[in-house]
Parts: C-alpha cells; structure tokens; sequence
C-alpha cells in the first residue's frame, strides 16, 4: 500500500465520523484533501462545513459543498484534519501547510478532533518533524531569538505568508518531551499567534492508515 493509499483509506474512514444533519470542521492538506473528496459523495447529508485554510475552502466549494464563516456557527460536531506528528497520547505537531492557527480555532470549536494520517506521522517522540510557529510579521526575528534563549532548538524563517497575514517560524531538534508545558511556553511569547503543538487539547480520535488497515487510535 502507498502512502496515499493510507491516507485514502482514512480519509474514507473518517466519514463513520462525519455526524448527518451537523456542520462539519474541514482540515488541511494532501490527507484532508482526500477527506474532502470523499465528503463529496455524502455532501447532501450535512448542513455544510467550515474551512481551517483558504485552500480547503476552495477544494469545499469546488465539490459544491457549503462553507460557512466561522462566526456564524456555534456548533460543530467534529473537525477532521491530518497531521504532521503525532505520539500515543494524541498529542500532535500539525502547520506543515501553514493553516496550524485556523485549524486550532476551528478544531476548538468542535464537538470531537478526528485525525487521519498514515502510520509514519506516529512517533514516539515528537520532534523530528520541525515545530511550526505563527509569528506577527514585526516580531520574527525577536521571537526567534527568545525561543532560541528559553527553549533551544534551531529557528527557521519559512519563506510563506499564511492566510492571516502573518509569518511561520519553523523550529528543528527539538526532543519535545512535554508537549503541554512547550506549547504553552511557546504561546507566552509576546509575537507568537500560536504554534502547531495540539497538546493542551490534543486529537480525540487518532485513525492511523496502515498496509494491514486503518487502526484506531484513542487516549
Ligand atoms: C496543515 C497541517 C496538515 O494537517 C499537516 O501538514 C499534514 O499534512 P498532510 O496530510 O499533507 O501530510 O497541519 O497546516
């Protein structure tokens, strides 16, 4: 089985998830985008969704399903997006793409967060994959020198502007064996909007493609 093959087949089985009648969280990437795909065939079945990216947005209203402005919904029964990391305890590192501030307000929003990922974004540590964090364009550089200062690791300018304007430090070899304590430390930098750790409310449900099937994951 491919590695897209994986993430088809929990992008498919995302849709046991999907809750009719209700307004579902749409995530982003190559993993959502098959979810999204797949949401097509049952797009009469829901009320509509809410998009984490602009880019998701597009691919919604391409398949003629309804996107609605966050702030018109005060309800949502789940929000499915993919990941970059993940550990057993459904911690997660996500904002590859960029969307990790929108994904973390639409993800709060929701009921329950089911992630889909194939089996290589499940590790034992997270850390391998480097820590996305949004900054105000004006703080960059300060942010990356306190998070050099108070946390170590080695700080990159992404040469990306996400959909809020704002720009995305990307932050390697770090060992990050408290998830929680980092992603809060991390947030208490003046500058940051957020950073790409989902640990203080981490996925609900992780379905984790493999070759032998799609393994269900839960805390
Ligand atoms: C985007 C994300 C994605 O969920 C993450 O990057 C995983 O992407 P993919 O499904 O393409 O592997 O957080 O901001």
């Amino acid at each position: 089985m491919t590695q897209d093959e994986m993430k088809q087949a929990v992008a498919i089985e995302a849709l046991n998830y999907v809750v009719e009648d209700t307004i579902i969280g749409v995530g982003t990437g190559s993993t959502a985008n098959f979810f999204i795909d797949a949401l097509a065939t049952m797009k009469d079945k829901i009320k509509g969704t809410v998009a984490s990216s602009e880019a998701t947005a597009e691919r919604l209203k391409s398949h003629g399903i309804a996107v609605f402005d966050l702030n018109n919904v005060s309800e949502m029964s789940v929000y499915i997006d993919g990941a970059d990391e993940s550990d057993d305890g459904l911690n997660l590192i996500k904002g590859g793409g960029g969307a990790l501030t929108r994904e973390k307000i639409v993800a709060a929003v929701a009921d329950k967060f089911v992630c889909i990922a194939d089996e290589s974004k499940l590790v034992e540590v997270m850390g391998v994959f480097p820590l996305p964090v949004e900054v105000i364009p004006m703080s960059a550089n300060y942010v990356s020198r306190e998070i050099t200062k108070r946390i170590g690791g080695t700080v990159k300018l992404r040469d990306f502007t996400t959909d809020n304007g704002n720009l995305i430090l990307d932050v390697s070899d770090l060992k990050i064996t408290d998830p929680k304590a980092l992603e809060t430390e991390l947030n208490s930098i003046i500058g940051v909007v957020t950073n790409g750790l989902f640990a203080n409310s981490p996925a609900d449900v992780l379905l984790l493609g493999t070759p032998n099937g799609v393994r269900v994951v839960t805390a």
